[in-house]
């Protein structure tokens, strides 16, 4: 049986999909097996998909100081639902903000915190457009957290 990967992202413009492109071809790369890779719009993600996956990646924007509302209302809609079900869980994380992301950072602690979740890999922040270097280390998230839900 294999394991499910969730991608929840919001990705409002050009370098935020990059970056979603490249933690996706990570997540998905061939060396990668026996984990099903599923991939969702903030808004629309339910919170029985986020109660059945295994393992998540959340990628998001800095909007106004904090987590853009879009991944804001998945966690409003689901949290309870996740509290207890999912302690212990991998997961990453990537952000993309031009002026400071250090409020989506601690916002995504606390929630990812409180929930009991495990960090699989160190957070990739991006400014601007993406580089070389920034979009392997996506890539690289990507894989990383995919690889923790290898058998
Ligand atoms: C309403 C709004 C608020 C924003 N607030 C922040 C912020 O607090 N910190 C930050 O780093 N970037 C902020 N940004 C910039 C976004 O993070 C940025 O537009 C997004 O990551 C996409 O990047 P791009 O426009 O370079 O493609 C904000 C953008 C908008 C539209």
């Amino acid at each position: 049986m294999s394991a499910t990967l969730l991608i929840v992202h919001h990705t409002p413009s050009p370098h935020c999909h990059e970056m979603f492109e490249a933690v996706l071809a990570g997540a998905t790369a061939p060396d990668i097996e026996g984990v099903e890779v599923l991939r969702r719009p903030a808004l629309t993600v339910s919170p029985a998909e986020m109660l059945a996956a295994d393992g998540y990646l959340l990628g998001t924007p800095a909007n106004l100081g904090y987590i853009s509302g879009a991944l804001k209302h998945a966690f409003d809609c689901a949290y309870y639902q996740l509290l207890d079900a999912t302690k212990g869980r991998p997961f990453g994380v990537y952000l993309h903000g031009n002026e400071g992301t250090e409020g989506a950072e601690r916002a995504l602690a606390g929630i990812t915190g409180g929930l009991g979740w495990q960090r699989a890999a160190d957070t990739v922040v991006v400014s601007g457009k993406p580089t070389k270097a920034d979009l392997e280390a996506c890539w690289n998230l990507g894989a990383t957290v995919a690889a923790t839900l290898m058998d």
